[in-house]
């Protein structure tokens, strides 16, 4: 394991000529962008008054005190989240295994039970118990009950139900409604190859034109956005990019520009990403958007390129853990999206994950790890296509795989998963 010196990128002199100019034509975006800057200074000199010798710390029993509550009580706060509770539980469940903290085996039976409450009789799983069933809460239960990685939370999962949810919610052009009646992104894409990958219920029908639909989100700049004709944007570039993944067709994309959009959502003074050009960062893109590094150096490595590190994912590492640890931690426990804002699960699940992604380079078989601040400062590694722990992933495959295909096709045999590399 490396550790970087107790020498802050962010504490250095050059660090300050990343300061955004505006060329003397100021507008809402660049005063909105320069308060942030100046909020981030704000920061890191009050760190510097406060610390010595820079050693960012990861608050991690505030951080634990703050999820393991969450899986008991939410505050007023939550009931907008109504309709989201499954997220809930794996973005709670997520970040405690990359803490590397078990949850007792009474509340892990208890989220099962919850979980399937939430799960509808026509397949698929809703936001609540008697909702109706939705492509995103689907992909947080499924995930959720695979970080609980139990025959009790495998078994919840109605597979052949599942799959009739899957279809109904597929259209002709090879994209998915997010529910019955519902609309068209390629959040919906991924929602359905994640969870139809890991419980082995992809066929090559399923996901019919679903890559070439995918295709038609990838824009002039380079990602993707939620549709064909939009923005592109950091939380559906990842979307559409680890479908492709899935179903192995990476290479239809222009790998190349996709990669320089991504690095160019690197923001270079705050060291955190943006989800769009022009926009101000977010801790919750460290996940969306340096999650597509590991996705991008897996697919130029097949292709062949030899000029690809073999230490370093194609960002500033060093930067990205730095903005997470110094501005997105609340000290009472929880992260955030940048200094100023309220703590929340998404953002301590998604800032967690993309300070994972930048403290582990490689795979099962060949790791380097790259940890700012303290050795105990290291999260578990996370899979970068299911954002859930490696271990449990392989263990969801192996389960899942020893149980029949439900539709035979030949085509699915050649539609690989990506949790085997
Ligand atoms: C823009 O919000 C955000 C979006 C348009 C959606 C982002 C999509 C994801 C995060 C992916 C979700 C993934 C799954 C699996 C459901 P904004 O305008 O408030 O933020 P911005 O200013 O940072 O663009
Ligand atoms: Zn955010």
């Amino acid at each position: 394991m490396e550790t970087i010196p107790p020498t802050l990128r962010c504490l250095g002199e050059c660090h300050t000529s990343e300061l955004f100019t505006d060329d003397g034509a100021e507008t809402v975006t660049s005063v909105e962008q320069k308060k942030v800057e100046r909020s981030i200074q704000e920061v890191i000199s009050v760190y510097q008054q406060i610390h010595s010798l820079p050693q960012p710390t990861l608050l991690r029993e505030q951080h634990y005190q703050y999820l393991k509550k969450g899986l008991r009580h939410l505050s007023d706060a939550y009931e907008c989240l109504d309709a989201s509770r499954p997220w809930l539980c794996y973005w709670i469940l997520h970040s405690l295994e990359l803490l590397e903290e078990p949850v007792p085996s009474t509340i892990a039976s208890d989220v099962c039970q919850f979980l399937a409450r939430c799960q509808s009789p026509t397949g698929g799983f809703a936001g609540g118990p008697g909702q109706h069933a939705h492509l995103a809460p689907t992909y947080a239960a499924v995930n959720a009950l695979c970080i609980l990685g139990s025959e009790e939370a495998y078994s919840v999962i109605n597979r052949e139900k599942l799959l009739d949810f899957l279809l109904s919610v597929k259209q002709p052009d090879g994209s998915f409604v997010m529910h019955v009646g519902g609309e068209v992104d390629v959040r919906s894409a991924y929602c359905a190859a994640s969870v139809a990958s890991l419980t082995n219920i992809l066929t090559a029908k399923l996901f019919e034109d679903t890559p070439t639909w995918i295709l038609r989100c990838q824009n002039w700049e380079g990602g993707l956005g939620g549709v064909p004709g939009l923005e592109a944007h950091g939380g559906y570039t990842f979307c559409g990019t680890a479908t492709m993944v899935i179903l192995g067709k990476e290479h239809m994309l222009d790998l190349k520009t996709l990669m320089r959009w991504v690095a160019s959502k690197q923001m270079r003074f705050e060291g955190g990403f943006q989800g769009r050009c022009n926009k101000l960062v977010d801790g919750c893109y460290s996940f969306w958007q340096a999650g597509l590094l590991p996705l991008l150096h897996r697919a130029f490595y097949r292709e062949g390129d030899t000029t690809l590190s073999m230490e370093r994912w194609m960002f500033e590492q060093q930067a990205l853990q730095e903005y997470i640890l110094l501005c997105c931690q609340n000290p009472a426990g929880g992260l955030l999206d940048k200094p100023g804002k309220s703590r929340d699960f998404y953002h301590t699940c998604y800032c967690l994950s993309g300070l994972s992604v930048a403290q582990h380079f490689g795979n099962m078989d060949s790791h380097n790890e790259l940890i700012v601040g303290r050795p105990e400062n290291r999260l578990a590694p996370t899979h970068p296509v299911y954002n859930i722990c490696p271990e449990n992933v392989a263990r969801a495959l192996r389960y899942f795989h020893q149980l029949p295909v439900l539709v035979p096709d030949q085509a699915h045999n050649q539609a690989p998963t990506a949790g085997s590399s």
